[in-house]
């Protein structure tokens, strides 16, 4: 059997910080508010002269960094991106660049907040069929290039990150099992609907905005998000106990709560981050992942559940060994 292991993880926010106590300079909200209902307490800003590129590529190399590779050794590259520098070329080339790499596959998958559960699964594939030998993975977002900071109902809520993943075959532990949903009946309750073959010009115009159903979303979201969750331990003969941890999308804190409960999992056993940066789409996951690995709390050997929800509405679960 090869499983898909992960050899190291690297995560980077820019500099720029935004609190909630910032926000409330700018819409009707105040801090308590947006923590008792999201979790979020700031979030992180990409500067003018960064670019989801510029993010996912100082990721990337902490990753290469921490995994002892030599970035040569690199022969796919797949990024999770919602917010892509370009219509083309993809994110994943212009990473690829960057790190001075040339030959290898890169590209951009686009599932929104389940974005970089989907890069992953395909890395999976590409793993256990035997070709790829070393993946690099990435999710890397600039949300707040969508945000209207007049609109207090979504402004409040994302943030911009990155975080990636270095992983080769292994015939020890790694990822047993992916799995991804969509169901795109739902697409009118989370959307940004303007890109390249529609309304393209209502970019950057302040005309196309991001709409989200909030509440519609969150029920959404804790239903498929439980659901998904049991049948990943079901379907891998998993009982619920066995699991040391849950590193679920940080969108909210009490869609995160609600999915722990449902696992009946303590909260000590779930990778919260969200507080730190808000909803970052795709990137949070991995960024998530990196923060328990590099403190500790995550071991080899150990049974980790990631899971992700998004625009679409788009899910998976990815199940490992870590
Ligand atoms: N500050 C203060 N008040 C606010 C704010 C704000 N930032 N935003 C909305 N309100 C007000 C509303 O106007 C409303 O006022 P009203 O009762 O006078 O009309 C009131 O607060 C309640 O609004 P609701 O939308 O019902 O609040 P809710 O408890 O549902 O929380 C939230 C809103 C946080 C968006 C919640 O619905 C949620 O988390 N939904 C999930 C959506 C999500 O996480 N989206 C991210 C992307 S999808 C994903 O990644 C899963």
């Amino acid at each position: 059997m090869i499983y898909s292991r992960i050899e190291g993880t690297g995560r980077y926010l820019p500099s720029k910080m935004m609190t909630n106590f910032d926000l409330e300079k700018l819409v009707d909200t105040n801090d308590e508010w947006i923590k008792t209902r999201t979790g979020v307490e700031r979030r992180h800003l990409a500067g003018a002269d960064q670019a989801t590129s510029d993010l996912g590529y100082e990721a990337a190399k902490k990753a290469i960094e921490n995994a002892g590779i030599d970035k040569e050794d690199i022969d796919l590259i797949i990024i999770g991106t919602t917010t892509p520098d370009y219509v083309f070329p993809n994110t994943g080339t212009l990473i690829q660049d960057r790190l001075g790499i040339h030959g290898c596959p890169a590209f951009s998958v686009e599932a929104a907040c389940s974005g970089f559960i989907y890069a992953l699964s395909v890395a999976d594939k590409f793993i256990q069929t035997g070709g790829t030998k070393c993946a690099l993975v990435i999710g890397a977002e600039v949300m707040t290039s969508l945000i209207d900071w007049s609109d207090r109902n979504t402004c409040v809520l994302f943030g911009d990150g990155a975080g990636a993943m270095i992983l080769k075959p292994s015939s020890e532990t790694g990822i047993l099992d992916c799995k991804l949903g969509a169901d795109g009946k739902y697409k009118d309750l989370l959307l940004y609907p303007a890109g390249p073959s529609k309304d393209f010009k209502k970019i950057g115009t302040g005309e196309a905005k991001l709409i989200m159903s909030g509440s519609d979303v969150f029920k959404v979201a804790v239903r498929t998000l439980g659901d998904a969750a049991e049948e990943a331990l079901k379907a891998n003969n998993v009982n619920k106990e066995e699991l040391d941890w849950l590193v679920p999308h940080q969108a909210n804190l009490r869609i995160i709560q609600a999915t722990a409960k449902r696992l009946e999992l303590p909260l000590e056993k779930v990778i919260l981050t969200v507080q730190d940066h808000g909803n970052t789409s795709a990137a949070s996951i991995p960024m998530a992942l990196d923060v328990g690995i590099r403190d500790g709390r995550i071991q080899r050997g150990q049974l980790v559940l990631m899971e992700a929800f998004g625009g679409g509405f788009t899910w998976g679960t990815v199940l490992m060994r870590y």
